[in-house]
This record gives C-alpha cells, structure tokens and sequence, in this order.
C-alpha cells in the first residue's frame, strides 16, 4: 500500500463523505490481500477464533457492502453497523469533518443506514470471518430499548457477535440509556430475551462512551457483571473537545480520543476485575498505541479513523509491531498481556 500518501492527497481533496463512498466502491470492485498470521496474535475471546487481535470498528462499512474484502486487508475482525430497524437517511450534510492537523474526524451522521433486512440479506452471503453487527435504535423510534431487542432476535443467527450501541452523541436520547436506571432495564431486557430464548448464543456486547463519569461507569459495569452480557466495548466518539479547535457538532475520533478512551478502557478493566473481554477503540493510529490498550485491559482493538489518516498498511503494521512488543515483553500470547499495565 505504498501509493496511499498519494492516493489520501487524492481523497482529501474531496468532501469527507465522498471520499468515503470512493473508498467503499474501491474496495467492492478491488481485493487487497493483505493477511497476517501469527501464533502470538491469535486468540479465542468470546469463543470466537482471532487470527489477530485488530479489527475494523462501526461505521466504516456501515451496510455490510465489504465484508469479506476488510478482513483480507489484514483485520481480524469487523463490526459492520451500526444498523437500526428501517433504514434511516441521518442527519444534513455536511456531517463528516477531517481535522487534519489533530488526525481526527468529527462526525454527527444520525445512523445513516440501509436498515435491518438489507444488511442482513448482504452479511448472509459473506464468508467465514468474524463480522459483528452493530445494532442500534430508529431516531423516530418510540422505545429504543425494544429496537434492540429486536435487533438481538434478528441477527441473532447471522453474526458472530452483537453489539448494543448506546453510546452515538448523534441520536437526540440515545447516550440516556447509560443512565443507571435505564441501563438496568435495558440489561434485564437482554436477560429475559436470553432465558427464554435458548437459541440466541452469540456473545453480546454494549458499546459505551468515553464521556461517562467515573461513578456512573463503576455502577456500570457492577450492572454488567451481574448480567448475561459478554463484553464491553470502550469506546465510542467523544463530546468533549480537549485540545481540538474545530466548533463542528458531533462526536470525535482520532488522536485527541486515545487518552481519554484508554483511561477509562483501564478503569473499566479494573471494575470489571478482567472477568469479561474488553475491546479497546479510540485513537490506535499505530502498534505502540494498540498495545497500550492491550496492557490497559483490551482484548482486542478496534480502529477507524487511523485508517483513514493512514492507508490500510497501518493493519500490517500494528499486527508486525505487536509480535515484536510481546516477544520483548518475554510473553508467548497477545492474550497474556492484557492488562498488564492495570494496578
Ligand atoms: C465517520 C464515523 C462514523 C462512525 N459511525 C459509527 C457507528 O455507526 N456506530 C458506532 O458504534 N460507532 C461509529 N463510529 C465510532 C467508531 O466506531 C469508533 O468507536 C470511534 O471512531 C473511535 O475510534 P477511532 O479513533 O479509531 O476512530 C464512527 C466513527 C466515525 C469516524
């Protein structure tokens, strides 16, 4: 992939949404062959096999359209989403802002989205990877908890994992379900659809925001362990701004998220005593920063915006970086040094 830097002057000329589409079109008409495979950097989370530990995070192929050719760019893993019931257009354009000089985006795109049955009708036909789908509610919809009871019953049959995004600043409401009340009942909604669905076996997983307060999350994560849910996902975009000058509404990624989301990535590990697997997202542009969300309590990584400032041979790159880290480290698996960094 030595052509990016040219090839990311190319798309940056045009609106970030463009690019995007351009981006996509490629890779449906182009496969890349990029995979990686090491004995240290496989790993068996949730019952599901990782031929390594990186993977592509929601909203990069929202609709499901390339499934197949991410993995073969070097993922081990990707999370398509996040989809909603009926499709939805989202918010006005322009919603997606590149902040050039900080590596990050902010994006308020409302959950744009083909909807449940398209995607699910796409992700039938893919191939044996690991694609989570990232599921979430209709703006319009008037109970979002029952949105994603019905996503749960959905796609229960399609996806390797499931992922309840509660955590979008981008859908006036949503972010309330993190709210201890709510959250309780949203996890005792889970519950009761698992216990009397025997079928529904796929790991489950909520998806939160960096932006939770440190005693909210610690109740938070309480509420999980006391749960049928199986992992946690940290995090989503941010609201807050620190060190970004752009006014945009929505939510930010990149650089400026990486602290934020790998300390509260080490708090939820340590409230959560490392019983369930974490997924770090936020910030990983490259193997250092991926491994520092490992020793933090990450089971696995996630990235988007990296990608984007990037090219798809940062994959390589961190995959290539993390063997070198573990073998230094004196460790024979990528699974031993999670957490690592965690008092
Ligand atoms: C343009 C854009 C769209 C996104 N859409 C979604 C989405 O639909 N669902 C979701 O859970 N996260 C979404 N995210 C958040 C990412 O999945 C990720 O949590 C966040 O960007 C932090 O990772 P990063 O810094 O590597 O980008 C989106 C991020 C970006 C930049």
């Amino acid at each position: 992939m030595f052509f990016y830097p040219a090839l990311r002057s190319l798309l940056f000329y045009f609106d970030a949404e463009v690019a995007h589409r351009i981006t996509i079109n490629f890779l449906k008409t182009y496969q890349i062959k990029n995979n990686i495979s090491h004995p240290s950097l496989s790993c068996n989370i949730f019952g599901l096999n990782f031929a390594n530990p990186v993977g592509l995070a929601a909203g990069f192929d929202k609709n499901s359209e390339v499934p197949n050719n991410i993995i073969n760019l070097g993922f081990g893993f990707s999370e398509v989403g996040t989809v909603t019931p009926l499709p939805q257009s989202g918010n006005s354009k322009p919603r997606v802002f590149r902040l050039k000089n900080e590596n990050a985006i902010i994006n308020r795109l409302g959950f744009n989205n083909e909807g449940f049955e398209v995607v699910k009708e796409r992700l039938c036909k893919r191939e044996n990877n690991i694609i989570g789908i990232n599921i979430g509610a209709n703006k319009n919809s008037k109970d979002f908890i029952n949105d994603y009871i019905k996503g749960i019953k959905f796609f229960s049959s399609t996806a390797s994992y499931l992922t309840i995004n509660i955590s979008s600043p981008n859908t006036p409401g949503l972010r309330d379900l993190q709210s201890i009340d709510s959250f309780g009942s949203l996890l005792d909604k889970i519950d009761q659809l698992k216990k009397n669905s025997p079928e529904i076996s796929l790991p489950i997983l909520i998806k939160i925001s960096p932006d939770i307060n440190h005693n909210d999350l610690e109740s938070l994560c309480e509420k999980v362990l006391s749960s049928s849910i199986d992992g946690l996902i940290i995090s989503n975009t941010t609201i807050s701004r620190h060190s970004v000058s752009s006014g945009e509404k929505g939510g930010l990624s990149g650089e400026p998220l990486f602290d934020i989301s790998t300390r509260k990535l080490n708090k939820v590990y340590r409230y959560t005593e490392g019983k369930i697997p974490l997924i770090g997202v936020g910030g990983v542009d490259s193997a250092e920063k991926a491994y520092k969300k490992i020793k933090n309590g990450a089971s696995l990584i996630q990235l988007y915006t990296g990608l984007v400032y990037k090219g798809p041979k940062l994959i390589n790159e961190i995959n290539k970086g993390l063997i070198e880290f573990i073998k230094k480290d004196g460790f024979k698996n990528i699974s031993e040094a999670v957490g690592a960094e965690v008092n």
